[in-house]
């Protein structure tokens, strides 16, 4: 197969677009005549009964159209992913700060703005429960405790050379997509929507419309071209948005709009769960694991959005890439009074990793090792090993891959140039640390592991290119028609990219789990060999060859020493009445999953990476910087070098900010006070190491993925917890490597100081 440019580093087809302002986001698109711009009013409290709501004063403001709020909803108040329980509206009872509860449509959004701010609620306010600990003492829940299993843990712990545990909380995480939650609704005939949405999920978005409004499927359509960021923010968020939208638009039979300010998007989306997880070891003098226990406990908010998945993940991940020959993985969904988190970028796996690696470090300090031959001695090697879930993991690369990176990064000099000079620096202390990853890909809920794709080639031999995946900055689309490209045989340039709507392709999963190239890629290649099949036919009629020595390459379609342009053909095979239209589609073979028992095979591979970080603590005020960071990652046989390159830096410095500077502060009435860059740190250009190398692991992929390539979305972010174990070295070298760090997520300046104050006194240096 003429692979065209696949597994060239091609830019992403709007570069140019984005960077000189002309890609259209959704709030670029030419405002239609009669647009409604629409505000959504917020509870200000965190779990009361609304005694009353009084709108009088909303519906008399200056250029008020319509308010909607529940009791106006034709169909059903729900914009949930999947369990019923996220109301667009609240009824009687306010579950958390920001939760929506009315919306009001204007002429102008200056109108809306300040109309919203008009409502006269009286709540009746009831006890909440807003941390981990209240709802740990109070047993609220979203489900029951998860449990894994493999063999008996607590009694190989218990009779391991030697035992430590610990605890470490972890923070959540904003997602700070650069473009905000945003809806635009155009009534149709008959009842009918069109939407363009942010979202990351159109078809999900599309039946939470139909649901809300009482209509069928069929009269909603959504569609997204790009969105400017998502992170998984968009994966189930965007709904109430959209539906909100689309109830004005019909009501009125006008276009409306919904744009979220920054500061209502912080309060009233979803983040990053936060977690709080107990880890036990056991295990012998060279390091090695007897087993592990961890407890893993993360705040849910108020409804369950997508938290039994992702705490599933979390558990999926807390061997992150070390063989226990025993495990025990518990895992509490919390419910609290606060809004409900959501997917964010590694959905549950970082926070599931984080209590491994913590472990590696206490043990090594433990031991008087360097953490990196404690981790080495665990690594899943290439023979086959059990996960906790029962999938084995047969095709690791992770020494290797790792003895190549702490060759390449010269981890073993620089450590001990650290420790001699940490050994002459009071107050200033370095650390390094080599951190690997291991991210399972696919859906663990088997039945997302599909796609489509619709491809059309014009008598012109231009080609339209559809799919259910969606664009939001990772290159999904560029890739996909790369793919396409290549089994034409085609210039890129000839393969338009369509913006995803579900008119096209239907019934599609999220553009999540990493796996949007592997699915809508594999979808696309489909379609695309359909309708080359056909072509071929008519060249070898045409050309008087075999079907065999039909050659596509360069636009031209070749047979022995005769050749046609692809255009001609195309406009032969027209001719000759044949389609030159398909539909393609794909599932994920050889993955099951029983979340009953949580056995099975929920990935189709793994994808590997490892990264070296060097930092710098000031030990008197907590500063601190990242001053290196080396990576290898493995993106198989990558479809696209300089996409993934980009996913590899973009995803590391997302990770850093998690786990450094950026701090989610609720106060004790359950108001997020931290909602703004003001006060919510994202790092930025400066906060990138100045010296960051990136290489990639180029083997390809062992299973017959999207041309051997493997999924890049998510799993480079957990590459940065090799920054958070650095920091945990630095402050240990405070307490001269006599104590374990207490340093919990996010490593900020305040946190680093009162760490280091911690070990310094267990020390006996202070
Ligand atoms: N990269 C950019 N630039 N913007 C994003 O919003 N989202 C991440 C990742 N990379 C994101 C990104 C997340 S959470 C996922 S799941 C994947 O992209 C989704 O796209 P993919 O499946 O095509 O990799
Ligand atoms: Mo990504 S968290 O799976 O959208």
């Amino acid at each position: 197969m003429a692979d065209g440019v696949v597994h060239t580093p091609v830019r992403h087809d709007s570069a140019d677009r984005h960077v000189s302002g002309r890609a259209l986001y959704i709030d670029d698109i030419p405002e239609p005549r009669d647009l409604l711009h629409v505000v959504l009013g917020m509870s200000e409290r965190a779990h009361a009964r609304i005694v009353s709501m009084d709108l009088t004063a909303v519906r008399a403001a200056p250029g008020v159209v319509d308010v909607v709020c529940a009791s106006d909803i034709p169909g059903t108040n729900d914009v949930s992913p999947v369990a019923g329980d996220d109301p667009l509206f609240a009824g009687e009872l306010v579950q958390y700060v920001g939760q929506s509860l009315f919306a009001v449509a204007t002429e102008t959004r200056d109108q809306a703005l300040a109309a919203s701010k008009l409502a006269e609620v009286v709540y009746e306010d009831l006890p909440t429960v807003l941390t981990i600990a209240q709802a740990r003492a109070t047993g609220s829940v979203i489900e029951p405790a998860q449990t894994m299993r493999l063999g008996d843990a607590s009694g190989a712990i218990a009779r391991a050379p030697h035992i430590l545990k610990g605890r470490l909380a972890i923070g959540g995480q904003d997602h700070f997509y650069l473009e905000g939650q945003i809806a635009l609704a155009t009534p149709r005939e008959d009842g009918d929507v069109h939407i363009w949405s942010s979202t990351q999920h159109p078809t999900e978005v599309q039946h939470n419309v139909a649901r809300v409004l009482g209509v069928r499927d069929h009269a909603v359509t959504v569609e997204i071209r790009r969105m400017g960021g998502a992170f998984g923010g968009k994966e189930s968020q965007p709904a109430l948005f959209a539906a909100v939208a689309a109830l004005i638009a019909v009501r009125t039979g006008r276009p409306a709009k919904v744009r979220v300010d920054r500061d209502d998007d912080m309060v009233m989306t979803g983040k990053r769960h936060d977690f709080e997880t107990g880890w036990s070891v056991g295990f012998d003098d060279d390091g090695k694991l007897t087993g592990a226990a961890f407890d893993l406990a993360s705040r849910c908010g108020y409804s369950a959005d997508l938290s039994m998945a992702i705490n599933d993940r979390a558990m999926f991940h807390s061997d992150n890439a070390y063989a226990l020959p025993t495990a025990q993985i518990v895992s509490h969904r919390f419910r609290t009074h606060t809004v409900s988190n959501t997917a964010f970028r590694g959905f549950g796996g970082p926070q599931g990793m984080m209590g491994i690696e913590r472990a590696m470090d206490a043990m090594a300090l433990h031991l008087g090792k360097d953490p990196l031959d404690v981790r080495k001695a665990n690594l899943y090697g290439p023979a086959g090993v059990q996960t906790p879930y029962g999938q084995t993991v047969d095709d690791s690369p992770a020494l290797a891959l790792i003895e190549q990176l702490e060759a390449s990064s010269d981890y073993r000099a620089r450590r001990a140039a650290i420790l001699a000079w940490n050994a002459e620096n009071r107050w200033l202390k370095r650390g390094i640390a080599l951190t690997p990853v291991k991210f399972g890909i696919s859906f663990t809920a088997t039945h997302l592991n599909q796609a489509g794709a619709l491809v059309h080639v014009y008598t012109d031999g231009s080609v339209m290119l559809n799919h259910g995946g969606t664009e939001m900055g990772q290159g999904l689309y560029v890739k996909v028609a790369q793919v396409v490209a290549g089994v034409f045989g085609l210039d890129l340039d000839r393969v338009k990219i369509t913006a995803t709507a579900t008119d096209k392709v239907p019934n599609t999963s999220a553009t999540a789990a990493s796996s949007g190239s592997d699915l809508n890629g594999m979808a696309a290649l489909d379609a695309a060999m359909q309708i080359r099949d056909r072509l071929v036919e008519v060249a070898a009629r045409e050309l008087g060859v075999a079907e065999g020595q039909v050659v596509f390459a360069g636009n031209t379609v070749r047979g022995g020493d005769k050749a046609l342009t692809f255009a001609e053909l195309a406009k032969k095979a027209w001719f000759s009445r044949v389609s030159l239209s398909a539909a393609g589609y794909y599932r994920t073979p050889k993955i099951h999953y029983d979340r009953a028992s949580h056995q099975g095979r929920p990935f189709l591979y793994y994808a590997w990476g490892a990264a070296v970080s060097e930092v710098i603590i000031d030990a008197l005020t907590g500063e601190n910087r990242c001053l290196r960071t080396d990576i290898l990652h493995d993106c198989g046989k990558s479809l696209n070098p300089a996409i993934d390159l980009g996913q590899i830096e973009g995803g590391f410095v997302q990770g850093m900010g998690w786990l450094t500077t950026e701090e989610l502060v609720f106060d004790d009435r359950g108001v997020l006070k931290t909602h703004a860059p003001s006060t919510y740190k994202i790092p930025t250009a400066s906060d990138r190491p100045p010296v960051l190398n990136i290489d990639f692991w180029h083997e390809p992929n062992a299973e017959p993925t999207i041309h051997r390539s493997k999924a890049v979305g998510e799993p480079p972010l957990m590459l940065a917890i090799s920054v958070f174990s650095a920091l945990t070295q630095a402050v240990a070298a405070a307490g001269d490597n006599r104590v374990m760090p207490d340093l919990d997520a996010p490593a900020t300046p305040e946190r680093i100081l009162m760490a280091v104050d911690d070990v310094r006194r267990r020390a006996g240096l202070a």
